[in-house]
């Protein structure tokens, strides 16, 4: 039985994921507990070639996801065995939502490949930080080739994870990520304690 905590950080592009997801991992530390914040894609050339090569098709996209998550999991799964509390920006919903509900592959598939490539691992928590697409897109950093996709697609994403929380309510929490950083880092501290022995 794993004694850590797995939580997740979810939502489009620019919704405010890294930086509330390091927040939480920096915090939780500061009141003294172990924590690992990592993200997805996780493995450095993976993530290179996930996020800069613009000719990939969404079976090979799907793949490489999927193929970086498995690896990424058997480091999670370690963490959590320590009784690490791990903070990952994005993590298999990212994969059900943009290559199922944004690229149009089979939903049911996406979800029996993330099974495979986590072994079932599911997080305890994941944080849904929804916003208006042109809200998110006008915060984002860099953009990236997925950031650079049709308004359409990511009404689809903005969709996808709603209607993923709706099918999972006791594991997401969907916060209006237009609100205050103050306001959402409150109300994630507040649910993370009921979460922590
Ligand atoms: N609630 C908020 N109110 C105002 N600004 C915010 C809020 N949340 C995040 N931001 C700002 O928006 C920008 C994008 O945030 P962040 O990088 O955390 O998003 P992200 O979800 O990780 O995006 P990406 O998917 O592109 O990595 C940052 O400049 C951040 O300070
Ligand atoms: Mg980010």
């Amino acid at each position: 039985m794993m004694d850590g905590l797995f939580i997740t950080f979810e939502g489009m592009e620019g919704a405010g994921k890294t930086t509330l997801a390091r927040w939480l991992s920096d915090h939780l530390q500061a009141e003294g507990m172990r924590t690992w914040f990592t993200y997805e894609p996780w493995e450095p050339r993976l993530r290179s070639i996930l996020l800069e090569h613009s000719n990939l098709q969404s079976t090979e996209e799907l793949l490489l996801f999927v193929a970086d998550r498995a690896i990424h999991t058997r480091y999670i799964r370690e963490r959590l065995a320590e009784g690490t509390i791990v903070v990952c920006d994005r993590y298999a919903d990212s994969t059900l939502i943009y290559q199922g509900y944004g690229r149009g592959i089979d939903i049911e598939w996406v979800r029996a490949l993330n099974r495979f490539a986590t072994g079932d691992l599911c997080p305890r928590r994941t944080y849904l930080l929804d916003v208006p697409v042109e809200i998110g897109l006008s915060r984002q950093r860099e953009l990236n080739r997925i950031g650079a996709e049709e308004i359409a697609f990511h009404e689809r994403v903005r969709q996808g994870f709603l209607q993923e929380a709706e099918r999972e309510p006791q594991r997401f929490m969907v916060l209006d990520a237009t609100r205050d950083l103050q306001e959402l880092q409150s109300v994630i501290w507040a649910d993370v304690h009921t979460h922590l022995r």
